[in-house]
């Protein structure tokens, strides 16, 4: 059994419920481009929200991280990984959470307690000394050498603000060293494995810290690292995880793994991620802005490395690999069989664009290199390899490094909004991560989303569906199914229903119910297929029902006066509106 099978079936031991893992592009947290955490979906029941499977939880979640994308290449980072986690919705609280995970570490994985050390939380002015944490970590038999009390690395929150506490890591002695007595946890040959969070405080966005409604555990465990310590390598890319496909790029390229580490861990890293984003039923597509522009740096990226170890470009060595990763996760992650197609499709016509260009791109980096009077490569010619060749600045930049030359990133950019109508952080604030995406304006927004969802079925017709939806402090997105532009009479027959409905002061209300059930009595819902058999049901009066994550408004009326400032095509037989509230 692997390790994702192996822990589900010992949390669901302990009476927890397994939850689906959330698409990698979250619905309704538009601060993040994508799922970061394991309880990144789970923010509404931390906060307070009844979940509809009860008060244990566990999973196996996709999580794609970016900001580290530069560091790939390297033993340890990945683009996309796999999260466990195990949560209680106060429910369970320090005690159980730290006996299960030691019974989990020490008696079903079988890692010897010598080879295991923690840290606590010391305490500071807001939050004292954790005792429960360490008195459970000596009774368990872990020595109080083996126990570091630390500050800053005990206390967790994702970005800025949300759900938060101090937390308890237990690390792994991942060397062949003698174990040293007294642990260290800025040695790093101390690896954390595991991460187990006390979230009981909020902290909002002034800094204030209050007691949220509840007391919660939420742990993580990173699935790439524990395999590899599980099977004895330093190396992820060597475990099982990783090992068939770096062989693969290997027969592909005739090349050795020994000496080519880098582009091979890059192109076997960058394609998974591709895969799990295009295969998402989000609908991504390489583009210059968001969660589109991550996917396209990601391939021409893979295929820039592609190109080093003299692969042909031109063969189908990206499907090849694809297929490999579909293939291996597609037991667990149902979309990669649903939208296979759609992979390669995607991963085809990002190559056959970037392709054309990229020879004679790297011809031409390479002339301006040689030109070049002191070791700086300026703006002019920056945007002419982003316009000319499609290469994306890191792209440029990374091509650079290895030369020791600095690129005008900045005035690259300040280029790159003067020919942008749009500038690619067109949402303003998603590249900053956290989870600000449940602020009052946003919640407003989405109840706002559900009421134009039910005008346009009653302007347009029953056949009106949502395709998307994203939402910023400043404006909502709608995405629907319609096959026409939309009349200026609709459009303001929409506008006018919204308002009377926030004029009627409707009461929003929550339920639970059985998935059928939900269905049978006509709720609205996107992917019924992605939702657990318990779901929660949102109406609004009685004019709108749709399963739905929250949060919404109490009452229609706090929502304010509604406006649609954009109508447009979105894609085929897909239409596009865009609205804000004042
Ligand atoms: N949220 C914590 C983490 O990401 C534990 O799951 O490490």
């Amino acid at each position: 059994m692997n390790l994702k099978d192996l822990y589900i079936d010992f949390f669901k031991s302990k009476g927890h419920k397994q939850i689906p893992s959330a698409p990698v592009v979250p619905e309704n947290d538009p601060s993040v481009l994508f799922n970061t955490a394991g309880m990144q979906p789970l923010i509404p029941y931390l906060m307070g929200q009844p979940h509809p499977y009860g008060t244990r939880l566990c999973d196996y979640q996709k999580c794609i991280r970016t900001n580290d994308l530069d560091s790939v290449g390297d033993t340890t980072h990945h683009t996309f990984f796999e999260m466990l986690g195990n949560w209680s919705l106060g429910d369970y609280f320090k005690d159980e959470s730290i006996d299960w995970s030691f019974e989990f570490l020490t008696n079903v994985l079988n890692i010897p307690k010598e080879r295991l050390a923690v840290t606590v939380f010391a305490g500071n002015d807001l939050i004292p000394f954790d005792s429960v944490s360490y008195n459970k970590w000596l009774s368990l038999g872990i020595n109080k050498d083996r126990i570091a009390k630390t500050i800053e690395d005990n206390f967790w929150i994702a970005g800025e603000t949300g759900p938060c506490g101090s937390d308890t890591e237990i690390f792994y002695f991942r060397s062949e060293d003698e174990i040293p007595k007294v642990f260290d946890p800025k040695d790093d040959r101390w690896v954390e494995i595991w991460n187990n969070v006390f979230m009981e405080f909020l902290k909002d966005d002034k800094g204030n810290i209050t007691e949220l409604p509840k007391k919660n555990v939420d742990t993580g465990m990173g699935v790439e690292r524990t395999t590899a310590i599980l099977e004895g390598v330093n190396d992820n890319y060597l475990s099982s995880i990783w090992n068939d496909v770096i062989n693969l790029i290997s027969e592909i390229s005739g090349m050795k793994y020994e000496d080519n580490k880098q582009s091979m861990r890059i192109i076997a890293d960058h394609l998974r991620t591709a895969v799990f984003i295009s295969a998402d039923n989000a609908g991504i597509k390489p583009s210059n802005t968001d969660q589109g522009y991550i996917l396209r740096r990601l391939i021409r990226r893979a295929i820039r490395h592609a190109f080093r170890l003299n692969i042909n470009i031109n063969s189908n060595w990206e499907e090849r690999i694809a297929r490999l990763i579909i293939n291996k996760y597609k037991g667990y992650y149902k979309e990669l069989e649903d939208n296979e197609q759609i992979v390669y499709d995607i991963l085809k016509n990002e190559k056959v664009k970037f392709n054309k260009t990229l020879e004679k791109g790297i011809k031409e980096f390479d002339k301006i290199v040689l030109k070049l009077k002191d070791n700086i490569l300026n703006k002019d010619l920056a945007f002419k390899l982003y316009d000319t060749y499609g290469f994306p600045i890191e792209l440029t930049q990374e091509l650079a490094s290895e030369k020791n030359i600095k690129v005008d990133v900045e005035g690259f950019k300040e280029k790159f909004k003067e020919h942008q109508e749009k500038s690619r952080t067109s949402s303003q604030g998603k590249f900053k991560g956290g989870l600000a995406g449940n602020g009052e304006i946003e919640t407003k927004y989405h109840t706002a989303t559900h009421l134009l969802n039910a005008a346009l079925k009653q302007v347009i017709g029953p056949d009106v569906h949502q395709k998307g939806s994203n939402i910023t402090v400043d404006r909502m997105r709608f995405d629907f199914s319609c096959d026409h532009k939309l009349t200026d009479e609709e459009k303001s027959k929409v506008e006018t229903l919204v308002n009377q409905w926030i004029n009627d002061a409707l009461d929003v209300k929550c339920v639970q119910m059985k998935k059928e059930d939900a269905i049978k009595s006509g709720a609205e819902c996107m992917f019924i297929e992605k939702y657990p058999d318990v779901v929660t049901v949102y109406s609004i009066g009685n004019i709108s029902k749709e399963l739905c994550g929250g949060p919404h408004v109490k009452n229609t009326k706090e929502i304010g006066i509604f406006k649609i400032k954009k109508e447009e095509a979105s894609s085929a037989g897909v239409r596009r509106i865009k609205a804000t509230i004042e």
